[in-house]
């Protein structure tokens, strides 16, 4: 992605909708330079208040003319404040930022998409280019409960059908109101329940995965076994998003070079970074391996 592409600028919220527990969709007027590829993100800062001095990083969930949207999980003061804004509202997005999943490297093999929470959101759109080139990706979600499954997002048609998991079955009782009952169509566990079954049956896809740390580690480790390529979309914390403040670094794993999440990734070979705590660089750095 070359600067010039980016773009700093001022964005209204044009519409808000809940899609689960504490997680909305976000839709603002933006006009971006370039087109939007499945991994990048944006940078969005709530407005003028000062208590927020850096902007918030956000994967793009969608790109059209004009059109862009992304899907925030309320974790801290930054997101929540984002989530709140109602139509009318302005923010400050800079974007796209980041390199994006490489397509060709998906071509003509059976693709596994891994998601966990709010790492479904590239590997959404991740999906639906895979689709959209004829390809039939088989992408996995896992969420806590149900309340936490987007379901209006893994329902649609160009990226899905998802394979549902979820940690618990019946949800939390929600003060005052029901439990829920068990959904149609989701398995209680693990992703990585569905990521052994889908490499049984295609010992030679590729795997994408995003999400937490835990999982993403679980991932890798069950690709490792089996010698399966995999292509990881880190959400590291983040400073500037510009390739400036060295907040996001990750250790190459010949040691020596540290890649810069924002600049570098979001999106690396497992295989070229320091990802597992196990992991060391062959040549050891300073700090040694950031883990
Ligand atoms: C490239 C990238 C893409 C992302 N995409 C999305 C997305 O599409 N949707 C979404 O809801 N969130 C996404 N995130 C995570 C999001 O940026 C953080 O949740 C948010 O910045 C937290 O800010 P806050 O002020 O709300 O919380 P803070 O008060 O800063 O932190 C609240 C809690 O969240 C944790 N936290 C903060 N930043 C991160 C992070 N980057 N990853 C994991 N935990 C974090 C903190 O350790 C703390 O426990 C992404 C992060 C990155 C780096
Ligand atoms: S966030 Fe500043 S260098 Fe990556």
């Amino acid at each position: 992605m070359n600067d010039e592409a980016r773009v700093l600028a001022p964005a209204r919220v044009i519409e808000r909708r809940e899609v689960a527990r504490d997680t909305v969709v976000m839709r603002y007027e933006l006009n971006l330079r370039a087109q939007v590829r499945p991994g990048q993100f944006a940078m969005v800062h709530p407005g003028d208040d000062d208590v927020y001095v850096l902007p918030r990083p956000l994967s793009i969930l969608d790109y059209r003319d004009g059109v862009l949207d992304l899907l925030i999980k309320v974790a801290g003061r930054g997101s929540a404040q984002l989530a709140a804004m109602q139509p009318g509202a302005s923010v400050r997005i800079f974007a796209p930022l980041g390199k994006p999943f490489d397509l060709e490297e998906f071509r003509g093999r059976p693709a596994i998409l891994v998601a966990g929470g709010v790492g479904v959101v590239p590997l959404h759109m991740l999906s639906r280019e895979l689709r959209a080139t004829g390809s039939s990706p088989l992408p996995i979600f896992g969420a806590r409960a149900p309340q936490d499954l987007p379901l209006e997002i893994l329902g649609e048609e160009p990226a899905g059908p998802w394979q549902l998991f979820v940690e618990q079955q019946a949800g939390e009782v929600q003060r005052g109101g029901p439990r829920e009952g068990p959904r149609e169509g989701l398995r209680e566990g693990l992703v990585t329940v569905g990521l052994v079954e889908a490499l049984d049956r295609h010992p030679d896809a590729i795997v994408a995965t995003c999400g937490p740390t835990p999982m993403m580690h679980a991932v890798a480790r069950i690709c490792r076994e089996r010698a399966v390529p995999l292509r990881v979309c880190l959400e590291e914390q983040m400073g500037c998003g510009a390739g400036v403040c060295r907040a996001c670094v990750v250790d190459d794993v010949d040691g020596g070079t540290r890649h810069t999440v924002c600049r570098e990734g979001p999106v690396f070979d497992v295989e070229k970074i320091c990802f597992l705590p196990e992991d060391r660089p062959k040549v050891a750095t300073a700090q040694g391996c950031a883990s």
